[in-house]
């Protein structure tokens, strides 16, 4: 079964009296398991894409189904915080708590079934993440690029969701950590069952995904 869904999704912005599609009747499906790309040019919709699938906009036309039920149903608030997790390209960690504090606050605001001494798994997560406790309690603004990144993603998964939306999470990264980033995503596919989607400029990690997909003129199709 598919975990996730879209129909016929459309988006536009208008310009004047002229509507100008970003997405066009967009079809896709994902399913648990997989490790999936979607790249394309720069301005093209990704990002556009990946907030109407985190139901963080919605869409003019067309429906998200989470698990075959539509996500508005689902609620967008009551969706975010219990089914998704998401990794944006700018972190959006809060800079003056610690990298822990981060992470603790999904935990803090999920209604699903998390172990009761959050603590314990938070610095957990993060150290097999790669972020050791001495880091772990440090304000995330004094962490590198890099390790925030970590921490964000620590962040989306700290609330056992089985569904991993990203938006350019290596953009700013060097190429051996660009690859350290993507083979925890790989795990979280293989792994843990997860189903992640990764929107990238890279063509090293589409190859390395398990479907890529190209977007372009509105239009999702396979990217070979
Ligand atoms: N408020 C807005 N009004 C008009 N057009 C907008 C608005 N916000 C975004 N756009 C346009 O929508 C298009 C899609 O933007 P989006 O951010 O989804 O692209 P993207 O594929 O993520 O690009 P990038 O790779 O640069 O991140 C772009 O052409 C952008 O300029
Ligand atoms: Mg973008």
């Amino acid at each position: 079964m598919m975990i996730l869904e879209a129909k016929d999704l459309n988006y536009y912005y208008q310009d004047g009296d002229k509507r100008r599609y970003i997405l066009k009747d967009t079809s896709v499906s994902f399913e648990k398991g997989k490790f999936y790309t979607i790249l394309g040019q720069s301005g093209s919709g990704k990002t556009t894409l990946l907030s109407l699938l985190s139901a963080l906009d919605s869409p003019h036309g067309g429906t998200v189904l989470f698990n075959d039920e539509d996500i508005k149903k689902i609620g967008y608030e009551k969706y975010r915080r219990n089914n998704v997790g998401i990794i944006f390209q700018s972190y959006n960690l809060i800079p003056t708590f610690t990298a822990v504090e981060n992470v603790l606050i999904p935990m803090s605001i999920t209604e699903n079934d998390i172990p009761e001494d959050v603590k314990t798994v938070a610095y957990n997560l993060l150290d097999y993440i790669g972020i050791v406790q001495s880091k772990a309690d440090r304000p995330v603004n004094k962490l590198s690029g890099g390790e925030q990144q970590r921490v964000a993603i620590a962040r989306a998964l700290a609330t056992n969701v089985e569904l991993i939306l990203a938006d350019e999470p290596t953009g700013n990264l060097d190429e051996e950590m660009e690859q350290e980033i993507i083979d925890i995503f790989k795990k979280m596919a293989h792994e843990h069952d997860k189903c992640v989607v990764v929107v990238t400029h890279s063509n090293e990690i589409a190859v390395q995904s398990d479907q890529a997909y190209l977007l372009r003129k509105g239009v999702l199709s396979s990217y070979e």
